[in-house]
């Protein structure tokens, strides 16, 4: 099945690059961890995937690591209180993402025994904040969980591999955009592994302005590039 092979290379790359950058919210997947260490995965995921929304995994770094100095467990968070929360936020900017930590993090301790839901439909309808891009990352991620993302970097990537040319954030494009995301992941054995490659690919490789396509490990399956139209694309989902 061309998905597979598709995935195969994917990983062969990513399993080059991703350990290169230093980002300490990055473990891989373990089967062995109890419930509660996955849970625990889930919180730093969930903290390092809110904070990357609107910031460079650079700048991110030394802020996730002061804040699980300060905040090892989700019921650290949830016992804090809205000052010390920002003050730790400083220079990050869009504090309402602070906020909505630390409102996360007191629902999951009151209704879920400190656990974020396992699952992605869960974990949106349940956390405030949870938009269902990161509820597919936390949850594909820590817990395994065959759930898609798409944010930008993947939305720009994905429609250059499908070629598709459509409005950009209409109803109907994001729809395409989802279901080919989530044709990524299902029944994979790794699917955080693939989510982080799209993520990373999109934003390292598959740039706006000249993509790297000789580095690309799905330039063969690309439509964009067998057509020569990658810039095209950029028009049509520039970010
Ligand atoms: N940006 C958002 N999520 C990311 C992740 N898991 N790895 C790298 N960059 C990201």
């Amino acid at each position: 099945q061309i998905i597979n092979e598709i995935r195969m290379a994917l990983l062969a790359w990513y399993d080059k690059v991703h350990e290169t950058r230093g980002m300490p919210w990055r473990k891989p997947f373990d089967a062995s961890l109890g419930v509660e260490e996955r849970a625990q995965r889930a919180y730093e995921v969930w903290i390092s995937e809110i904070m990357l929304q609107q910031t460079q995994v650079v700048t991110v770094i030394p802020y996730y690591n002061r804040w699980m100095e300060k905040f090892p467990t989700i019921r650290d968070l949830a016992a804090s209180d809205i000052e010390v929360v920002n003050n730790l936020w400083k220079g990050l900017g869009y504090y309402s993402r602070a906020a909505r930590l630390l409102k996360g993090a007191q629902k999951a301790v009151a209704d879920f025994g400190g656990r974020l839901p396992d699952n992605a439909k869960d974990m949106e309808a349940q956390i405030p904040g949870v938009g269902r891009y990161s509820a597919g990352a936390v949850c594909s991620i820590a817990y395994n969980q065959c759930a898609p993302v798409l944010d930008g970097n993947v939305q720009r990537l994905l429609s250059r591999f499908l070629a598709l040319h459509a409005p950009p954030k209409s109803k109907q494009t994001l729809d395409i955009l989802w279901t080919a995301a989530e044709a990524f992941v299902e029944r994979s054995a790794r699917p955080g592994d693939i989510n982080q490659a799209l993520i990373e690919l999109g934003s390292t490789v598959c740039k706006v302005r000249d993509p790297a396509c000789s580095e690309c490990p799905l330039q063969l399956w690309c439509e964009a590039y067998k057509r020569s139209c990658q810039q095209v694309d950029d028009e049509v989902v520039a970010e």
